[in-house]
């Protein structure tokens, strides 16, 4: 599942330490693996294979340059949702030609960028993104390909915040109106629907959802060549949840097997969005033990990481893993429940709750697993804290794939207009 084990007392990533990581890079640290990175994109690749589809990564899940450059090096395109992830992906090395632009918020600027780079498909969402498309793409004389975003009216069982394809949901464009547009495609000149697109959620750990929401546009995709368009492309989004606790994900194999009998049906050129299934597992956010503190009622381990680190345990009560970095004080006392807390002043910044934990003493190291996915991309400066160095290990080589941000990059950018000093100082 990864490459992060124990070898005696200490946890290792790969072949390096992570107490080495820690002296050497300090603390709070996310560490990936490469080797983890890699072979989970070749697992969906090699599940998939039969139908050789482009896989684009989603950046929005981990949009490091290294990360996302060791898997466009692989072969990789990538899923995009702004302006800042396209010059991220073009930056990795990517082909525009393999680049998908999701989002219900385009803007002008950023539509007219896309499509003077070239990019693949915009996945529209909505009827006035269509219409602005198509007016940006008629300045630019150019004809843009585009896939609709289906909203399949399925609920994934997934946290509420994370579930994309209900009625509820902002995302995708309804079957009726998708037909809609086939049929008066000339509304929108310079664009060519060239695909279908669905994204359902996050985290989803069995298949039928997926399933129920590409059966509902195997129908959709005969009314549209009916209709007379030329579809190319059907891309079935990510979504694929992982272990983080005792789920029992299904594997790519078990996705692929249930989804392609469905997909051979439609005779299309496959697209897959993943972000999580392929990083999530393959990082990890190192962190240091400040001090243990006892209270009538709970033990509280303070750690350096904090909820601007990684917010899923404060956004969404995300369980992660939280093992000793090094095993120093083992069990003989026996475990002992604490909360793992970080320094900031909020009483949702937990890293985990009643966690079952050796003997802690400041300085400790404490690993908190599965946070490759949405741990630094959704990190922030809550509280004016430094974001964290991110290190990739590849075998026994260790990189620094981000420095850790200074006091002055937290001021970066700002001014004080001069008429706030006339007091002087
Ligand atoms: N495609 C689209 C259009 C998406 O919106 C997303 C994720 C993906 C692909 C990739 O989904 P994945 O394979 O990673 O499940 N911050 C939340 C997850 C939000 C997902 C947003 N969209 C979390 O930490 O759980």
């Amino acid at each position: 599942m990864h490459d992060f084990k124990y070898k005696g007392k200490e946890l290792y990533c790969e072949g390096v330490r992570l107490s080495e990581l820690a002296e050497k890079y300090g603390t709070p640290l996310f560490v990936y693996s490469y080797k983890t990175l890699i072979g989970h994109y070749k697992k969906l690749r090699d599940a998939f294979r039969s139908v050789n589809p482009l896989i684009c990564f989603s950046l929005k899940s981990n949009s490091n340059l290294a990360i996302a450059r060791a898997l466009v090096d692989a072969g990789a395109g990538v899923d995009i949702v702004s302006g800042g992830e396209m010059f991220r992906a073009l930056k990795t090395g990517c082909s525009p030609k393999k680049i998908v632009y999701a989002s219900v918020g385009k803007t002008g600027e950023e539509i007219k960028e896309a499509i003077r780079k070239g990019i693949l498909l915009f996945n529209v969402e909505s009827i006035p993104e269509l219409k602005l498309i198509s007016s940006m793409a008629v300045k630019a004389g150019r004809s843009v390909d585009i896939s609709l975003r289906l909203n399949p009216d399925v609920k994934p069982r997934t946290h509420k915040y994370i579930t994309t394809a209900n009625k509820i949901n902002k995302f995708g464009i309804d079957k009726e109106t998708v037909k809609w547009i086939a049929n008066n495609s000339r509304e929108f000149p310079n664009i060519n629907i060239a695909g279908l697109h669905l994204h359902i959620g996050s985290q989803i750990i069995d298949s039928k959802p997926f399933i129920e929401a590409i059966k509902k546009t195997i129908g959709l995709i005969h009314y549209l060549r009916i209709a007379g368009v030329g579809l190319k492309w059907l891309n079935i989004g990510g979504g694929l949840g992982i272990i983080y606790n005792n789920e029992e994900p299904q594997t790519a194999a078990e996705y692929a097997r249930s989804v392609l009998p469905l997909i051979n049906k439609t005779g299309l050129n496959i697209i897959l969005e993943p972000g999580r299934f392929i990083v999530g597992n393959a990082g990890v956010l190192l962190t240091r033990v400040i001090y243990v503190k006892d209270t009538a009622r709970k033990r509280f381990v303070i750690v350096d990481a904090g909820m601007n680190d990684l917010i899923r345990p404060a956004l969404y009560e995300a369980y992660h893993d939280i093992l000793p970095a090094v095993k120093n004080r083992m069990p003989a006392a026996g475990l002992k429940a604490a909360d793992v807390v970080g320094p900031i002043c909020e009483s949702s910044d937990f890293l985990g709750k009643d966690r079952r934990l050796p003997e802690l003493l400041p300085g400790d190291l404490l690993s908190v697993m599965g946070a490759g996915a949405y741990g630094f991309s959704m990190s922030s400066n809550y509280n004016s804290r430094c974001r964290c160095a991110e290190v990739m290990v590849a075998g026994k080589k260790m990189y620094l794939v981000r420095e850790r941000e200074s006091y002055s990059d937290l001021i970066r950018g700002e001014h004080v207009p001069e008429f706030l000093f006339a007091s002087g100082l």
